[in-house]
C-alpha cells in the first residue's frame, strides 16, 4: 500500500493510473477503522481497479463542543488492517494540507433543508464541514467512485443531494450499516463507552426494530410511536436526541400513505453520542 500525505504525492501516484484508464475509488474516513469501514474499501475494491482511502480527522466538522481533541487516531493500527485488505492507495494528509488558510476561510459547500433536521438540528454547521472536505476530498482524488456507510444516513443523502445539484462527476455507492453480534452499530465513538453503557447500548437497534415490527403490523400512528421511542430510550438510560420516522428518499417525516420508510435516531449514553436507523418497508 502506497501511503502519501501530500495533495502533489496522491496526484502524482493518481495521474498514472488514471493514464492506464483505470477505474479510481475513493473512500473518505476519519480512521479508528473497524469492519464497517473495511467493508466500505471491500466494495470499492469489487467496483474499481485503485482504492484510495483517506483518513483525515475533518476538524470542521465537529461543533466547539465536541469530540475533536479525543477522537481516536490509531494511524499504525489502520495502515495494517488497510494493508492487509491489499489497499492501493492511503491519503493521510495534515490540517495545513488540506486547510493551508484555516477551516474557517475556505469557500463552503453548503445543502440547504436537509442539513436543518435530524443530526443537523442538534450539530450546527456539522453537514457544512461534511460537504465542504468531501468537495475537496473529490477534486482532489477525481475518483469515478465514492463509498459511504448508510450508518450515517443523512450524510449520505446530503452528498449525493451535493453530486446531483452540483453535477459533481462521480458515482456514490451507499453501504448497509455493519452492526456488533449484540446489534450496536459499529463505530469509532463505541470506543468511549464504559462497560455499563455497553451493555445498554444495543438497546438503540432493538427499539428501532421493535418500532419496525409495529409499523408492519400496521400502526399508523407514526408520532405517538416516535413520542413513546423517547420515553422508552430515557427509562433505558439514553439521552434522547432524536427519534424520527422518516420517508427514506426525500428525507422528510413520513405520512400515513409512505411506503419506504426509514426510522432515524440519535441518543447520548453519559457524553458518547450513538446514531443508528433501520430500513421499513410498507406494503
Ligand atoms: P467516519 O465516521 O470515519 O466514517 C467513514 C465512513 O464509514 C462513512 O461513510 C460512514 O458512514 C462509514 N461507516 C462508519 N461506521 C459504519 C458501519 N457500522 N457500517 C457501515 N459503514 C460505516 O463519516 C465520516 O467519517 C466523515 O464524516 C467523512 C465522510 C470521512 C468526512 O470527514
Amino acid at each position: 500500500m502506497l501511503v502519501v500525505a501530500t495533495i502533489k504525492e496522491l496526484q502524482n501516484a493518481l495521474y498514472k493510473h488514471r493514464q492506464a484508464n483505470k477505474k479510481i475509488a475513493v473512500v473518505p474516513t476519519m480512521g479508528n477503522l473497524h469492519e464497517g469501514h473495511l467493508a466500505l474499501v471491500k466494495t470499492a475494491q469489487q467496483h474499481a481497479d485503485i482504492v484510495v482511502v483517506t483518513l483525515f480527522v475533518n476538524p470542521t466538522q465537529f461543533g466547539a463542543n465536541e469530540d475533536l481533541d479525543s477522537y481516536p487516531r490509531t494511524f499504525q493500527d489502520d495502515c495494517d488492517k488497510l494493508d492487509a485488505l491489499n489497499t492501493s492507495i492511503l491519503f493521510a494528509p495534515n490540517i495545513d494540507e488540506m486547510y493551508p488558510l484555516g477551516g474557517d476561510q475556505t469557500t463552503h459547500v453548503h445543502v440547504p433543508n436537509m442539513t436543518q433536521v435530524l443530526c443537523g438540528a442538534s450539530r450546527p454547521g456539522h453537514f457544512d464541514g461534511v460537504t465542504t472536505i468531501v468537495s475537496k476530498l473529490f477534486n482532489i482524488t477525481r475518483a469515478d467512485i465514492a463509498i459511504f456507510g448508510e450508518k450515517d444516513y443523512q450524510q449520505l443523502a446530503v452528498i449525493r443531494r451535493m453530486v446531483n445539484d452540483l453535477n459533481i462527476p462521480i458515482k456514490i455507492i451507499g453501504k448497509p450499516i455493519v452492526r456488533e453480534p449484540d446489534g450496536l452499530a459499529m463505530s469509532s465513538r463505541n470506543g468511549y463507552l464504559s462497560e455499563k453503557e455497553r451493555r445498554i447500548a444495543p438497546r438503540l437497534h432493538q427499539l428501532l426494530q421493535t418500532i419496525k415490527q409495529e409499523i408492519i403490523e400496521g400502526n399508523h400512528d407514526l408520532k405517538s410511536l416516535e413520542s413513546h421511542a423517547i420515553t422508552d430510550l430515557i427509562e433505558a438510560g439514553f439521552k434522547p436526541d432524536y427519534l424520527q420516522i422518516y420517508q427514506r428518499n426525500e428525507l422528510r417525516p413520513a405520512t400515513e400513505n409512505d411506503k419506504e420508510i426509514i426510522i432515524l435516531a440519535a441518543a447520548f449514553l453519559g457524553s458518547t453520542r450513538l446514531i443508528d436507523n433501520i430500513y421499513v418497508n410498507r406494503s
